[in-house]
């Protein structure tokens, strides 16, 4: 086929993609309204003891085809600044290597070359399962970048399921600020939604797998515990749990609150309302969805969109001390005489999502230890310390500094995540994090995460990009018409995904 030939194609394909993509926006999106319990503990209960799906590999070292959760307690280490990871055996005899857990991406991908901020790396080389797909695969994230080669292997998890998966992973051969200063891991592993695994959805995320071939549940949770410690300490990494199957009931305290997951591909929530201190910010709640709402345990701050960020630093400037702007857009510290408590001077922050019942929401709250953050000190006469939450123009994302308030249950099975308070977001004595409802949802929009005005934005801007297509392809058949002189295209399609980071070396 000619080359102008394929291009028309090409654009056909993404005429036709836009015009399925336009249909897309008004289709509703199914929701499990009301059919749980808000606070229904029970649905999760019966996940502990588990017995597998008697599929071939299934927990073939498992006798009694259980799972422990408490055996995958205390699996993770790290923090919030430089990322929780688990560890993990690639390949055959298994290569040991430290994991990003990274609820915010699809791909299991990990270094097999040095560089310099990275200790060791999985060698294919040594690994006798290693196949190589062919394909290579590369992720830009607005914050670095990497490149490598698809292929498939073995990864036992020694403290996670009894059993060894066969999983797609990405062999890393370079990258650009993707490994920073001071990490300690060599790969990453993406939790969500095959739509965001590169280079397409057919690449099968890492926990896809894991289910299918070890028959455990579709249910993952992340206790965090860095809450109240340095961000920047080497020291005694603060650690917590990624618990594969279900939930642990000893990581967690009070009832288990839910929300549903509105879309699948990041862990799309709703949020309904914010609140600093008692002060409702009262904004139309669509703008705190805007663009989207998302839990992802790989970013670091509390990221909101601008106009909501504005709202909030004014709300607690209005209850708080004067800062200069600097401490507010995170390019300067706040500091204290060492002792001195600061966080007497910031009020709470509570963030409403809807409920599985859509007339009802319920709110957690972090307390100012979450989000005003101990960074260094100062000849040791002060502490320092950054504001842990941050604008952002594409979408809010609840990141390491509020999941560190709480224990998250990723329950993929029914679509939902929960909160509940988390045993280790303590401090003192003190609990870090608060958690109630049921509240009415009456007051708010029943669709906050898209506005009739942003649908029908999308609606002029997709039929604008169609006349557009329109156009181009009438051109490109008549130059079809014309006798061809060939050329090589160059029509390489650059893999850009919209994955946010905001890490903190
Ligand atoms: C949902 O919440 C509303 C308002 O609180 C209540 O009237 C209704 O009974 C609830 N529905 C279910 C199924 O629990
Ligand atoms: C809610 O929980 C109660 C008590 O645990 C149970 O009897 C009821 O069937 C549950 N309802 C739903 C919809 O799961
Ligand atoms: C794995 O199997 C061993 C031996 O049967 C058992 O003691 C252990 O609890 C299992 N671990 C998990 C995470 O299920
Ligand atoms: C909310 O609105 C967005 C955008 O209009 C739409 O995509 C979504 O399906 C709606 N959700 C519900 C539950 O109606």
């Amino acid at each position: 086929m000619t080359s102008s030939a394929r291009v028309s194609l090409w654009t056909l394909a993404f005429c036709l993609s836009l015009g399925v993509s336009k249909s897309h926006f008004s289709i509703p999106m199914k929701l499990y309204a009301g059919k749980y319990n808000v606070s229904g503990r029970a649905g999760l209960t019966p996940l502990r003891r588990v017995t597998s799906d008697g599929n071939g590999l299934s927990l073939a070292s498992d006798p009694t085809g259980t799972v422990n959760f408490l055996d995958m307690a205390d699996n993770l280490q790290g923090d919030s600044g430089r990322g929780y990871y688990i560890e993990m055996l690639v390949g055959t005899p298994g290569q040991k290597l430290n994991i990003l857990v990274d609820t915010g991406s699809s791909n299991f991908a990990v270094a097999a070359a040095p560089h310099p901020f990275i200790t060791h790396y999985f060698s294919t080389a040594l690994s006798s399962t290693y196949r190589s797909t062919g394909r290579t695969v590369s992720v830009r994230y607005t914050q670095g970048n990497w490149e490598g080669e698809l292929g498939t292997d073995y990864v036992a998890i020694p403290q996670g399921p009894n059993g060894t998966t066969i999983i797609n992973i990405a062999a890393i051969l370079s990258s650009d600020d993707f490994f920073l200063p001071g990490i300690n891991w060599q790969g990453i592993l993406g939790l969500a939604y095959p739509i965001l695994a590169r280079p397409d959805s057919s690449v099968e995320p890492f926990f896809n797998s894991m289910v299918r071939q070890l028959g455990i549940p579709d249910v993952f949770s992340l206790q965090m515990c860095g809450a109240g410690l340095s961000a920047s300490s080497t020291a005694d990494p603060a650690g917590g749990s990624f618990i594969m199957g279900g939930a642990e009931p000893s990581l967690y305290r009070g009832p288990l609150w839910y929300t549903p997951i509105i879309e699948e591909w990041y862990y799309q929530v709703e949020v309904l309302k914010l609140e600093v201190g008692d002060h409702n910010l009262d904004l139309d709640c669509r703008e705190y969805n805007m663009d989207k709402a998302i839990v992802d345990s790989g970013t670091t701050l509390l990221r909101l969109p601008v106009n909501v960020f504005n709202a909030v630093v004014e709300a607690i400037t209005r209850s708080s001390l004067e800062f200069s702007s600097g401490f507010w857009d995170g390019t300067k510290l706040a500091c204290w005489m060492k002792g001195e408590d600061p966080w007497r001077f910031f009020p709470k922050l509570s963030i409403y999502l809807r409920a599985t019942n859509s007339s009802q929401s319920f709110r957690v709250t972090i307390l100012p230890q979450l989000y005003i953050q101990l960074i260094t000190d100062v000849d040791g006469v002060m502490d320092c310390f950054r504001f842990g939450v941050t604008s952002s123009s594409n979408g809010l994302v609840i990141g390491a500094t509020v999941m560190e308030g709480f224990y998250v249950v990723f329950d993929r099975a029914h679509r939902r995540l929960g909160f509940a308070l988390s045993n280790c977001a303590v401090s003192g004595g003190v609990a870090l994090s608060e958690i109630a409802g049921p509240f009415s949802a009456a007051d708010v929009a029943a669709n906050c995460s898209g506005g009739s005005s942003k649908d029908s934005l999308l609606w002029i801007i997709s039929y604008m990009l169609m006349a557009i297509c329109a156009v181009i392809l009438v051109i490109l058949l008549l130059l079809l018409a014309l006798p061809c002189r060939c050329r090589n295209g160059s029509g390489e399609i650059t893999d850009e995904s919209a994955l946010v980071r905001h890490r903190i070396k």
